[in-house]
């Protein structure tokens, strides 16, 4: 007899469920045509392609993917959250390592911002309005054809409102910040549906708020900053060392973190690639690095470094001079985003940034590179650590104090990411993938005394991290919370590493 009516209860379970989730996306579906927003929902023949992430490691079923054209838009589909009980996130570029663009969990609301790629740049002031659905690379050659610039990253694909959301780190980054230091006005959509204009005298919390939490406080639908001169001449650099035995390569990073710490020029910019040996007991080291200055001292600043290294394997500049063609060759790919499509990967990354004034010691760099080494070479997944060179003296980025935005890791000398796909790039991904990169960063932190004050970069956003609020946002974590508390009172804007009230 028991049988039946659990059988029952159960059917009456679904049903219910179903009846209550059919309620849902009629609503939700009736208000966002009301609106009059494009959308994809579930069932749709278009879903599928709609909420891909990135990172194949994700799958993830958002409630919908609206695609607002204006703010007004933005703000009727928040509005639509709001009345369905929904969760809203915004998706820039979508590449977010924990697909945090499709809300990082199930059943979020996702703001494609793909419709809204107004780029308009004001010759007499200099300055530039780009809207949040643009990618890197768009912005790159918009502002270039202009004879202008600003500091991001390298990968065409990524887009320009998670990226400056976040930070924005890119090989510019030394002589003129992050992504988002030249922003001076922010273009943006509150938890209720408000649209404001950001900036250091027009809503001043929510302005630093921006600068470097963005997405747990509102949609930004654009940014106005100030751009630079494109150089007039500028150079990549590539030197690569094949073959390299652990002593030698901890010796290498530990006296590239000397020379950095002599204080290159700003226009220097460089970072330590670190990938497979073909033995145990090896690594692959290399070295990319960019010269924003005139032409002829690219090398001769990097020279101080290079005495102390063996001979390259191999060693190029690569380029012909124009600052257009140094992104490009940076990219690896077409700085026009409408030419292919976008790629994806199936992958585990984490970040570690090195405190400016206290850094690693030998013996940190030599159990890294024993680690990566040993470990690495058995590693069954495709990995690759980059040593990025934030600090230095003058480094731009340093020179701005860590609470005067957001962004509160400033004082970094070296961030690096640590990165491991699975080894035909598409899931499952590899359980031991984890422990293998939890144990980069443990090989290097666990060489150094618990006091250091090491931390995270939330652009190389990790999902397995603990004590994140300390690593991303250490002092500025409170600050954020009560402003949380202001912006965002029933935390819409929620999201795995949201900022909590
Ligand atoms: C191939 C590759 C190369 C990279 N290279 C670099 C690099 O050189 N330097 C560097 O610093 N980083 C780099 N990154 C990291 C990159 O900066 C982050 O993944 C960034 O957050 C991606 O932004 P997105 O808009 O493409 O992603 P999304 O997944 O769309 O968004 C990322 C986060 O920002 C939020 N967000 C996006 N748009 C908005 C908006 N308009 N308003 C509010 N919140 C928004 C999303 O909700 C999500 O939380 C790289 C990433 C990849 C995959
Ligand atoms: C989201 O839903 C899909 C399909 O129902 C499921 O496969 C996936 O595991 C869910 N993801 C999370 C994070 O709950
Ligand atoms: C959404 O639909 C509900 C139910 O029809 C309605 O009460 C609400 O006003 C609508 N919201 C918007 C933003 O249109
Ligand atoms: C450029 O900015 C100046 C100063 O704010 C303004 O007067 C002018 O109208 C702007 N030009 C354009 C094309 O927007
Ligand atoms: C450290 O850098 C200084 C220059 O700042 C240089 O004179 C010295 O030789 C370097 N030492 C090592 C071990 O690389
Ligand atoms: C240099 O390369 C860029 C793009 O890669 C190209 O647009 C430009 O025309 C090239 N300039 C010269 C002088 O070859
Ligand atoms: C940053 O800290 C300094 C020193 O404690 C303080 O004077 C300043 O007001 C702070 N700035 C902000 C924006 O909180
Ligand atoms: C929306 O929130 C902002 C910031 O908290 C506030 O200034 C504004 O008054 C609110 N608007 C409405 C209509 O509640």
């Amino acid at each position: 007899m028991a049988p039946l009516p659990s059988t029952l209860r159960r059917l009456v379970a679904i049903l219910g469920l179903v009846h209550l989730f059919s309620t849902v996306s009629a609503d939700l579906d009736s208000n966002l045509t009301g609106a009059g927003v494009r959308s994809v929902f579930p069932g749709d023949s278009d879903y599928a392609s709609a909420s891909a992430a990135f990172n194949l490691r994700f799958t993830l079923d958002p409630a919908a993917v609206a695609y607002p054209t204006t703010p007004q838009e933005v703000s009727s589909v928040i509005q639509a959250g709001i009345d369905n009980n929904l969760n809203v996130v915004a998706r820039g570029g979508g590449h977010s390592y924990v697909a945090n663009g499709l809300g990082g969990k199930n059943g979020s609301l996702v703001i494609d911002m793909s419709s809204m790629k107004a780029i308009s740049i004001n010759s007499s002031t200099n300055t530039a309005i780009i809207e949040t659905g643009n990618r890197l690379g768009d912005v790159a050659l918009a502002l270039n054809n202009a004879g202008r610039a600003m500091p991001h990253g390298t990968c065409s694909y990524v887009g320009i409102g998670g990226h400056s959301a976040f930070g924005g780190y890119g090989f510019t980054s030394r002589q003129w910040g992050l992504a988002l230091d030249p922003i001076f006005a922010i273009n943006a959509v509150l938890a209720n549906g408000t649209i404001v204009r950001a900036t250091e005298d027009s809503y001043p919390d929510l302005f630093w708020a921006l600068k470097g939490a963005a997405p747990s406080f509102a949609i930004t639908t654009s940014i106005e900053v100030n751009t630079y001169p494109a150089p007039s001449y500028a150079i990549v650099m590539e030197y690569s060392w094949s073959n390299m035995d652990f002593s030698t390569a901890g010796q290498a990073m530990y006296s590239f973190q000397n020379f950095s710490l002599s204080g290159p020029a700003s226009p220097f910019a460089g970072e330590l690639v670190i990938s497979k040996g073909s033995q145990a007991g090896q690594v692959t080291f290399a070295f990319t690095g960019a010269w924003y200055g005139d032409e002829g001292s690219a090398v001769s600043t990097l020279q101080p470094w290079l005495d102390t290294m063996p001979t390259p394997t191999s060693s190029q500049l690569v380029g012909n001079g124009s600052y257009i063609d140094t992104v490009a060759q940076l990219s690896g790919s077409s700085l026009d985003t409408s030419q292919a499509p976008d790629s994806s990967d199936t992958f585990y990354a984490k970040s570690l940034m090195t405190p400016e004034d206290d850094p690693m010691s030998l013996e940190a760099c030599t159990a890294f590179m024993k680690y990566l080494a040993n470990e690495g070479f058995s590693s069954d997944t495709n990995w690759f650590v980059e040593v990025e060179l934030y600090g230095g003296p003058n480094s731009k980025i340093l020179e701005i104090p860590n609470n005067a935005t957001a962004f509160s890791r400033r004082d970094t000398l070296f961030t690096f990411q640590l990165y491991a796909s699975s080894s035909n790039s598409l899931p499952p991904y590899p359980e031991d993938g984890y422990s293998f990169v939890d144990g980069m960063v443990d090989s290097v932190t666990s060489n150094m005394p618990s006091s250091w004050n090491y931390g995270a970069y939330t652009n190389y956003i990790d999902d397995q991290l603990e004590n994140w609020q300390t690593l991303y946002f250490n002092g500025n974590y409170p600050k954020l919370q009560s402003l949380k508390d202001q912006f965002d009172p029933n935390n819409i804007f929620m999201f795995p590493t949201s900022i909590a009230e």
